[in-house]
């Protein structure tokens, strides 16, 4: 059984598609990669799927569950995180602090619930934040206001916002946006290691092609809202409509 499935899944804004019956299945342990031109329907995928957005028509499971209509908090619960595009820091609040109001937030329920447990739910966020401040190499800044940290830092603290939720599944929406070489190559090797390290899966939206060859296992490609393509890296590079629609017919 597939970790993740969408099955026709439409997403409409007023009169604009943007996205159009899309199919996607992501196995436990896979590293899938999302590409396409900008406005192609990527975010959007990612916000229907995370339930910040309510799908049109169509059905999306995760590990069997129905997941349309939940609450983005509640489907986090499930395992299902997420680092943004845009940037989702408290600039005022420590790294450390940052990370532990994302953990705190998948605690919603046992609070509401359980006033009996708080204290050991605050364990367990402290715990949780130890050890994704170490798997992101933020440790020594930890207690820094994360304003005060080098774009690149920035842009892995809101990945360890996503792995705050302690995740199985993790959409990544363009992690290296913006980075030096440098930065993209630390990105990439964090990527691996909660891939092959941590027995992660990971749901990967990005523009740099180099970055996208190198660790995808398959790769799917949209265009206005539709899957114009999927397949691993090899097939995706000598696909002539991929070319066409998103790599200018350059050679890659
Ligand atoms: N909340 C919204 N309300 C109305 N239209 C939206 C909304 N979010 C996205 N769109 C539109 O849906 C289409 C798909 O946008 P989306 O942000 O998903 O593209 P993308 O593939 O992520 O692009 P990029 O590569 O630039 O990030 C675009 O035409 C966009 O303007
Ligand atoms: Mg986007």
């Amino acid at each position: 059984m597939a970790l993740l499935e969408t099955r026709n899944l439409t997403k409409e804004f007023g009169g604009l598609t943007a996205l159009n019956q899309v199919n996607i299945s992501i196995d436990q342990g896979e590293l899938v990669s999302l590409i396409g031109p900008n406005g192609a329907g990527k975010s959007t995928l990612i916000n229907t799927i995370t339930g910040m957005l309510e799908p049109t028509t169509g059905e999306i499971t995760y590990a069997g569950t129905d997941i349309v209509g939940m609450e983005p908090f509640e489907i986090a619960q499930l395992g299902v995180g997420r680092s943004f595009q845009t940037a989702s820091i408290f600039p005022d609040l420590t790294v450390r602090e940052n990370i532990e109001v994302a953990a705190f937030a998948t605690e919603h329920d046992s609070f509401s619930v359980n006033f009996f447990r708080r204290r050991d739910a605050y364990d367990d966020v402290r715990a949780r934040t130890d050890r994704v401040l170490e798997v992101i190499e933020l440790e020594e800044e930890a207690d820094d206001a994360a304003e005060a940290l080098p774009y690149g830092d920035k842009r892995r603290l809101e990945v360890a916002i996503g792995l705050a939720t302690d995740p199985d599944l993790m959409f990544m929406d363009e992690p290296t946006a913006g980075m030096s070489p440098s930065e993209t190559d630390m990105t990439v090797s964090l990527i691996r290691d909660l891939l092959e390290e941590q027995g992660m899966t990971i749901f990967l939206v990005e523009h740099d092609m180099d970055v996208i060859f190198d660790v995808s296992d398959r790769i799917i490609t949209l265009d206005k809202g539709e899957i114009i393509a999927k397949g691993t890296p090899d097939e995706i590079r000598d696909d002539p409509t991929v070319r066409e629609a998103y790599l200018g017919g350059e050679e890659v």
